[in-house]
């Protein structure tokens, strides 16, 4: 796809609600408004709502801002965006366009869609704090979109949104809302919010339990992590082979593969069925209904626990 040739044109001719001012919702109503787009706000009384109005927003009430709009998007978190749906799906409107930052609850079918609307998602491979702070700069994150049915200026509509959002100044792939779920689902759980702060933090114990101190466990399990991978997205897997020492090349070499083994393997496979079959689905459906519980326990035993304390004492935070 030849990314220049999108013009935001078509995306400025129309109204966008953002429903939700949180990480998805303030980046993305911030970064529409700076691309000349007419955003109105719709958020209950609330943190974001406060935010909102110091960033120059009027609030308005979710019915107000979805009754002016061409474009509604529901940026909640998706435990959430049922409930919000549900209440608001009166005041949609035949041929608004109705859009989501992740296809989960479209594609599990946790909202029923409008026959008359049409219905697409945009997403941001990054948080929302990382794509205002990409787009401040002058460019974006890569980003990728679907549709509820093929129709070209339909699409061609979304991928103005997607440009005028920051999330088509690199790569913005076409997919569809089973494709990204179950992938996005996949990645987080196996790698970016599951299998890797699990062995960050295992790594750490066992140097901790071995009688290293926590600081320096830290810096070499967990800050490394951020470096090394920065690197990689740098150089590419061959190229950063020649940027660390042969000692660390070998080393992780012979290691690797005992860390992530045939087993591991074949329990991402499990774990991409549990998520296809909606199993995933349905135990999360389960965690939200009991207040999730497992959730708030925790949340607070990190907000107790070693490696957090460390990470405080050590004020060796992020640079975004
Ligand atoms: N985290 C990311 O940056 C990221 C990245 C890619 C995709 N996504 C997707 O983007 C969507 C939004 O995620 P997010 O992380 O941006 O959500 P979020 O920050 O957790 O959303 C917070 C917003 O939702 C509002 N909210 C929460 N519960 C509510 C309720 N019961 N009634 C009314 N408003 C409520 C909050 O209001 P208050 O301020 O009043 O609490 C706040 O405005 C999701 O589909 C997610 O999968 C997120």
């Amino acid at each position: 796809m030849d990314l220049n040739s999108i013009s935001l044109e078509p995306i400025r001719t129309k109204r966008v609600a953002i429903l939700g001012y949180g990480n998805q919702g303030r980046a993305q109503a911030l970064n529409l408004r700076d691309s000349g787009v007419r955003v109105r706000v719709g958020a209950r009384n609330g943190v974001g709502a406060e935010l909102a109005k110091k960033d120059g927003f009027n609030v308005e009430s979710f019915e107000s801002a979805i009754g002016q709009s061409d474009i509604v998007m529901y940026l909640f978190p998706d435990q959430v965006i049922p409930q919000i749906y549900e209440a608001t799906q009166k005041f949609l409107k035949p041929l608004q366009a109705i859009g989501f930052a992740h296809g989960f609850c479209y594609h599990f079918k946790w909202i029923k869609p409008v026959a008359e609307c049409r219905y697409f998602l945009v997403g941001s491979k990054g948080a929302g704090a990382v794509l205002r702070d990409a787009f401040e700069r002058g460019g974006g994150l890569p980003g990728v979109y679907a549709l509820d049915r093929e129709d070209e200026s339909f699409e061609i509509l979304v991928q103005s949104y997607a440009k005028a959002v920051g999330l088509a100044s690199q790569v913005l792939l076409k997919t569809t809302f089973q494709e990204e779920t179950e992938c996005d689902l996949f990645g987080e759980q196996t790698v970016l919010c599951g299998g890797l702060p699990q062995l960050m933090e295992s790594a750490f114990e066992t140097l901790v339990e071995a009688g290293f101190s926590s600081e320096m466990a830290f810096l070499e399990c967990c800050y490394e992590a951020k470096t090394i991978v920065e690197l990689w997205m740098k150089y590419g897997p061959y190229e950063i082979t020649k940027r660390i020492s042969p000692t660390a090349f070998y080393g992780g070499l012979i290691t690797g593969q005992r860390m992530v083994d045939e087993k591991t393997k074949a329990e991402m496979k499990k774990v991409l069925h549990e998520i296809q079959s909606g199993q995933f689905a349905r135990k999360w459906k389960a965690e939200v209904e009991s207040g999730e519980a497992n959730l708030v326990a925790e949340r607070e035993r990190l907000k107790h626990s070693e490696i957090e304390k460390v990470y405080r004492d050590l004020s060796v935070t992020a640079t975004f």
